[in-house]
């Protein structure tokens, strides 16, 4: 359709049509629907009747071709004027081939497979009859109390910004002509990482300079890529809850930022305006949604029930509903829905491409490269020859694909101990689960310490359960779980090396098992081929290459803790501090107990000493920063290097490092190469107090390093 048959479609509607488009409904609503779908949030008796039903303009969580077409069929026939659904799901880290969790591919500092990883899971959803997904999650978090933790790609707005372009490329691609693309939807707007206390959908509070330095950025780079919807988010920010918050929605995002695609409420948001104090009842939460300029409302009915209503009482000007359905309408039409009402839906595909070999492999590669190891007493990696005891609630588990992972089946799952099977014979393998993730009895720690004195080297692996993180998964005690340690401690005495393999979706106080490990291994939760990947990483066949996006706190007391942080007027390292009173806590460490950016390999790689090109540098000209990195080990492996700025006196405070660029260097045993960085004025210029986005003239410092801790440096000036 042309944009003119659009606008005739829509004069051809009802209002009661028109607000059919702006709902959204969970399967089970839908006749045709054999299955139940993805269900993520309260399902509750929304008082909708049949007519709705028919008028309704999207779907949640259907997948599957066979259950798409049926219900778009059934839909098309009983809709007065034949407009096609458009079917939403989550698609966060794959749809049946699982990748690792967000936070993992975040690891990789990989932007080239994460968009590979998007792709697939595109292509796996679009075969599947998915139209969009609800992804990128882009929430800057520096909690790791908080569940969500795992859904982007960690505490930094620079890194989060790049991954949020990659995922957009990969889902969106050239979604008008490719029938393997789904569009994306960038989530939640704004600021849903940063609860008070780490806990789920609590209150945010936040300057308006800090949200802009470091919050908003990623959703922006997001819709700079092209991201089609916008999903609001369950916080307040600043006294006003996001879903009704008008100069959030409609200032910031529609006309400062000018888009002008699909915003969508979260599941239940607008309702929630009641319980949030902001909406006496139902009408007045679709009037605040509404004049806030979100569009589809997610699985309540206050739109439905009440929007005629508002306007019959003149609370709402029907060219807001116009604006509303115009933009739905748009969406349908560049996806071909009204020529093509199943788009890429095909059982056929399906069965081409769903958990493809090609598929597996990327989530295996991609699965290896976010692990991170996090300590090496030359135990690692393990000798082939050796007998293993592999113990802990995840030798065997098949959960290991993490929170949303809905789409992924444990059948098609490659545990450890299966990963193990690529590299040693059967007898040389002994496994035993020690334990649950929360329980265990004296039978279970006998078997594996039974299992463990047979082995040369005993595995450990433990972690989190999958529903220990997540949505409404938050956590206030963030070590693993004290049965767990326990086991890992009867494993240590033993006195045979000891290597822990980690699986859990935030960063945790890990104090204990590194006390009680010779190897540290943090797997996160890697998806499909978690077992495949990790063996490989352990044996050898990949070299580890992952570095932290989190900071690993030494302790939950020290949270929210991020490597960006401003100095303080009594900073403890300060050449001439005082003792006492300083900004420090008196029983821990300030610093974390691993930093941003941190990761080790089974490679050894020197850094020369960095240059720059000038001391002093324009608005017009950048400057080179070059330093030279020498695998001296002998296996080859892949080094991601660093560089942050810090700008030394600022207009407001400046963060005592910043990440600016990093580089991937793959060196042969032996090899060395130049790594070149370009830092221009652009990348010097910041949130001043007035709100202006710009650099000032001044001396600044650069650091390049292997992490934001193990650094070199050197100042230049910028000047005007
Ligand atoms: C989550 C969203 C998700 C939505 C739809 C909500 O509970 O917060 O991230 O996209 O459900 O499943």
């Amino acid at each position: 359709m042309n944009e003119n048959q659009l606008t005739e479609l829509l004069e051809q509607m009802t209002l009661t049509e028109k607000v059919g488009q702006l709902i959204q409904l969970a399967t089970p609503f839908f006749k045709g629907a054999s299955d139940r779908g993805e269900i993520t949030g309260p399902m509750e008796n929304m008082n909708i009747s049949e007519d709705d039903i028919k008028q309704t303009g999207s779907v949640l969580g259907a997948s599957g071709a066979h259950e798409t077409i049926n219900i778009q069929k059934v839909h098309m026939e009983e809709n007065r004027l034949g407009i096609p659904l458009l079917f939403m799901s989550d698609i966060i880290h794959g749809f049946r081939t699982i990748f690792p969790v967000p936070l993992a591919i975040g690891c990789s500092w990989d932007l080239e497979l994460a968009e590979k990883s998007a792709a697939i899971a595109a292509k796996e959803a679009a075969v599947s009859g998915v139209h969009v997904t609800f992804a990128p999650m882009v929430d800057l978090s520096r909690e790791p109390r908080w569940g969500r933790v795992m859904e982007a790609t960690g505490e930094d707005t620079f890194l989060n910004s790049e991954f949020a372009r990659s995922f957009v490329r990969g889902f969106q691609g050239d979604l008008v002509n490719d029938n393997h693309k789904v569009a994306s939807c960038v989530k939640h707007f704004a600021a849903y990482g940063a609860p008070e206390g780490g806990r789920d959908y609590n209150t945010v509070d936040m300057s308006e300079w800090m949200l802009r330095e470091n919050y908003l950025p990623a959703y922006k780079a997001a819709l700079d890529e092209g991201a089609e919807m916008v999903m609001t988010a369950f916080n307040i920010l600043n006294g006003m809850p996001s879903t009704g918050n008008e100069p959030l929605m409609r200032g910031i995002l529609r006309e400062e930022w000018g888009f002008d695609g699909v915003l969508i409420s979260d599941w239940g948001a607008v309702k929630e305006l009641i319980p949030h104090g902001v909406a006496e009842d139902q009408k007045q939460a679709a009037e605040k949604a509404m004049k806030a300029g979100v569009d589809i409302e997610m699985m309540t009915s206050c739109y439905v029930n009440h929007v005629k209503e508002l306007i019959a009482e003149e609370k709402l000007e029907e060219t807001i509903v116009d604006e509303a359905v115009l933009r739905i309408l748009q969406l349908k039409n560049k996806l071909g829905l009204f020529e093509h009402p199943y788009r890429g839906a095909s059982e056929e595909e399906e069965n081409i491409h769903i958990l493809s070999p090609e598929h597996r492999k990327a989530s295996r590669e991609l699965a290896a490269k976010s692990m991170v190891l996090l300590k090496n007493e030359d135990t690692l990696p393990l000798n082939q020859a050796g007998k293993v005891a592999l113990v802990g609630p995840f030798a065997e588990s098949t959960d290991i694909l993490g929170p949303w992972s809905w789409g992924g089946s444990a059948e098609d799952t490659i545990t450890v101990a299966a990963g193990f099977a690529n590299y040693l014979d059967n007898d040389q393998l002994l496994v035993s689960q020690g334990c649950d993730i929360q329980n265990g009895s004296n039978e279970q720690f006998e078997d594996a310490i039974n299992k463990a004195e047979q082995a040369e080297v005993i595995v450990v692996a433990i972690g989190e359960h999958s529903d220990m993180s997540g949505e409404a998964g938050c956590r206030a005690d963030i070590r693993v779980p004290e049965v767990q340690l326990e086991l890992l401690k009867k494993m240590k005495a033993l006195g045979k090396p000891v290597v822990a393999v980690l699986f859990n979706g935030r960063p945790l106080d890990l104090r204990e098992v590194i006390e009680h490990a010779d190897a540290v291994v943090e797997a996160w939760y890697p998806g499909t081929e978690g077992g495949t990947a990790l063996a490989d990483l352990l044996y050898g066949e990949v070299n580890p290459s992952a570095k932290l996006t989190m900071s690993m706190p030494y302790s939950v007391g020290q949270v929210p803790i991020y490597y960006n942080r401003y100095n303080t007027g009594r900073p403890k390292d300060a050449p001439d501090a005082q003792e006492r009173y300083v900004s420090q806590y008196l029983d821990i460490p300030n610093e974390p107990l691993y930093p941003f950016g941190y990761g080790l390999s089974y490679s050894r790689f020197e850094y020369g000493n960095m240059t720059l090109s000038a001391e002093q540098m324009t608005k017009e000209e950048s400057l080179t920063v070059t330093i030279n990195v020498t695998n001296t080990s002998d296996v080859a492996g892949e080094e991601t290097v660093q560089m942050y700025v810090r700008d030394l006196v600022g207009d407001v405070v400046r963060p005592l490092k910043e990440l600016k660029g990093f580089k991937k260097v793959y060196l042969q045993p032996g090899e060395s190469v130049e790594v070149e960085f370009q830092l221009g004025e652009d990348q010097l210029r910041y949130y001043h107090a007035d709100l202006e986005h710009k650099s000032d003239a001044g001396e600044f410092e650069v650091f390049v390093g292997t992490d934001s801790r193990d650094v070199q440096s050197k100042k230049f000036r910028l000047n005007s």
